[in-house]
């Protein structure tokens, strides 16, 4: 994994030093950010209490964003919402409580969205995403609807976000921008193989409970869940600019890089420490408001900057891997995760 991983990031700033000769890198300008004396611009930040998620909320507030900070620990939200109101004096941030392993919590957190917005009467629009939450879990576990945990955070979790809070994204009088943070990792799967069966929840059921399942590796799942962000963020933009879905919004990839966060707090302090100690002296280890960069650039470029990865910060866009960029398989990808959408949503109004 780790050598893998170590060879995927070399090769993505390998791209970024040729896109840096050969492209123009997005001016960092967003309607949003500038029309915000006549319209405050709202966004939320999913997984907004550490890390890569925490110091974006700090950039957007500061750049005049009602920052809404989600997160599944309202105690890690409401430190982090105190800790910026003490340091910044005129930003407006507030925590809402989600956990995109639930259904229902992602039901209720686009009810107290929409309700915190009408309490604006008009004068605040929802105009940016940012799905960011993400874990690096070390075992399976199996969230209590049945989904594997790990693509139900860095994934289907967004997914149903994302289709929830569209209508309100849609609302936006300036067009409006979703903002996937995913992760060079993605270039390590290499084919579409049992790729749906992470998804459904009878098959992670039936692995879990086979004494024949091959051993469990989580560092697949992990690049899995960053290769479906980045398919979902294209297929997404597909169907906003052919019209399948309303084009007041458009979507974007944003990949931080190697960041020093709490993402691997599941392994043994050591050895992450050690990890740090190996990525830093590479030159590889950024911090977090270094690594928040690619996401506020993402989060801030014009709308024509719609269906790109953006990487390495300065708007920096660089390609994915070729696998991303299949359609069909994006297609495939959408139409089952929208079915499993619906079926929740189903069965949440038979509770
Ligand atoms: N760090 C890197 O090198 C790196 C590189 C590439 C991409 N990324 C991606 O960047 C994103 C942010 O990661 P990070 O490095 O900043 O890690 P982090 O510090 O561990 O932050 C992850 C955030 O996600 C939240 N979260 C986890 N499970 C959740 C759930 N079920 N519902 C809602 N929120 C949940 C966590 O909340 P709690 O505090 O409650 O756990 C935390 O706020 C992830 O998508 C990650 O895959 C990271």
């Amino acid at each position: 994994m780790g050598i893998m991983w170590v060879a995927a990031i070399c090769f993505f700033y390998l791209r970024l030093f040729f896109a840096k000769l050969s492209t123009t890198k997005a001016p960092i300008s967003h309607p949003a950010a500038v029309d915000s004396s006549s319209l405050r611009p709202a966004c939320i930040i999913t997984g907004a209490s550490s890390g890569i998620g925490k110091a974006t909320v700090e950039v957007l507030a500061n750049k005049g964003y009602y920052v809404i900070l989600a997160g599944r620990s309202m105690t890690g939200l409401d430190k982090v919402v105190e800790e910026l109101e003490l340091r910044h004096k005129n930003i407006m941030v507030k925590a809402l409580e989600v956990d995109l392993t639930s259904t229902s919590s992602i039901v209720n957190f686009t009810k107290a969205v929409q309700e915190l917005l009408d309490t604006y009467h008009g004068s605040m629009s929802l105009q940016l995403l940012v799905n960011n939450a993400g874990i690096l879990a070390t075992t399976e576990r199996v969230t209590p609807e049945g989904y594997e945990s790990l693509i139900s955070t860095n994934y289907l979790g967004h997914y149903f976000l994302t289709r929830s809070l569209l209508p309100l994204l849609q609302r936006s009088r300036v067009p409006a921008r979703i903002v996937n943070v995913g992760s060079f990792t993605h270039l390590c799967v290499q084919n579409f193989d049992g790729l749906f069966s992470l998804l459904l929840r009878r098959e992670v059921q039936k692995r879990m409970h086979s004494s024949k399942v091959p051993v469990y590796q989580i560092a697949y799942i992990y690049e899995t869940s960053k290769l479906f962000m980045v398919m979902f963020t294209y297929e997404l933009h597909r169907r906003l600019s052919t019209g399948t879905l309303p084009m007041q919004v458009t979507a974007v990839v944003a990949d931080p890089g190697i960041v020093q966060t709490a993402i691997f707090r599941e392994l043994p302090t050591w050895f992450s420490t050690c990890i740090f100690i190996l990525l830093r002296s590479a030159f590889l280890l950024q911090s977090p408001t270094v690594g928040c960069k690619a996401v506020v650039n993402a989060a801030l470029a014009p709308p024509s900057v719609s269906g790109e990865y953006f990487f390495g910060g300065e708007g920096c866009r660089v390609a994915s891997s070729t696998l991303s960029y299949n359609t069909q398989f994006a297609a495939d990808l959408w139409n089952l995760s929208d079915k499993l959408f619906n079926d929740a949503v189903c069965r949440l109004r038979t509770l």
